[in-house]
């Protein structure tokens, strides 16, 4: 189905309410394809903004940088200010929250839980000698090891996908673990050891089943299941 200017599409969205509702339900709203290149943050927003100013959901950057907008989209996890309306190719567009997250109303999901595994693989440099004179200097060779995975926005939609992550409360999750792995894998890291510690374990990188749903999940087109086998071998290279 292809879009013009001026057609009308159904976003069909969730809606609940965590402080008075027993459910969840779905309402319908019209929403009017005003550009070429619009996305699903801009139809959120018009409904918000001229029909129904009690709809929630998170955005901030609306440019793919602050991760703040993860949903659900037709059945797939994306970021609403990165989806263009047209690549759905349908004229009805449902919207839910983030799968496996509790509800706090309509598309925003309390992230606490997330969050707290992202802090549990220390998400930081740790340092343990004297800072040199001037900045830590890293080789362009080192640096282009972080490639690929110092882009992740923690946007969620990875955890949000991964059967493991739903059957596991404990299970630290693709999001937590592809960013282990960008200070692991950076050549200024001298906390490696307590990090890797921390994810040999049942409910860390040997969680993974290598389903790899976390992988088209990815707005950023990142590559989860790779960093948490490479975290794998490192913590297996290790031991011998
Ligand atoms: S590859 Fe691993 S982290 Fe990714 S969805 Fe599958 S179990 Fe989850
Ligand atoms: S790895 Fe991708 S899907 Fe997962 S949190 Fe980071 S940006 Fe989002
Ligand atoms: S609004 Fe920031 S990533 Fe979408």
């Amino acid at each position: 189905m292809s879009l013009a200017v001026g057609d009308k599409i159904i976003f069909k969205i969730q809606r609940f309410s965590s402080d008075t509702d027993k459910k969840e339900h779905y309402e319908d709203y019209e929403v009017e394809y005003r550009k070429d290149g619009m996305m699903i943050l801009d139809g959120l927003n018009q409904i918000r903004w001229e029909q129904d100013g009690t709809l929630s959901y998170r955005r901030s950057c609306r440019e793919g940088v602050c991760g703040s907008d993860g949903m659900n989209i037709n059945g797939v996890n994306m970021v609403s200010c990165m989806t263009h309306i047209s690549d759905l190719k349908s004229s009805v567009i449902t919207i839910r929250p983030l799968p496996g997250f509790p509800i706090v109303k309509d598309l925003v999901c309390d992230m606490t839980d997330f969050f707290n595994k992202y802090y549990v693989v220390k998400p930081y440099l740790v340092e343990k000698t004297p800072p040199p004179g001037e900045e830590r200097l890293q080789s362009i060779e080192d640096r282009n090891k972080l490639n690929g995975i110092y882009e992740c926005i923690l946007c969620a939609c990875c955890s949000s996908s991964c059967p493991s992550y739903w059957a596991d409360p404990d299970y630290l999750g693709p999001s937590a673990l592809i960013n282990a792995a960008r200070f692991v894998l950076d050549s200024r890291d001298e906390g490696k050891d307590e990090r890797l510690d921390i994810l040999n374990d049942k409910h860390g990188v040997w969680r993974c089943h290598t389903i790899t749903n976390c992988i088209p999940a990815c707005p950023k087109e990142l590559n989860p299941t790779k960093a948490i086998a490479e975290l794998q071998q490192t913590i297996v290279s290790r031991k011998y």
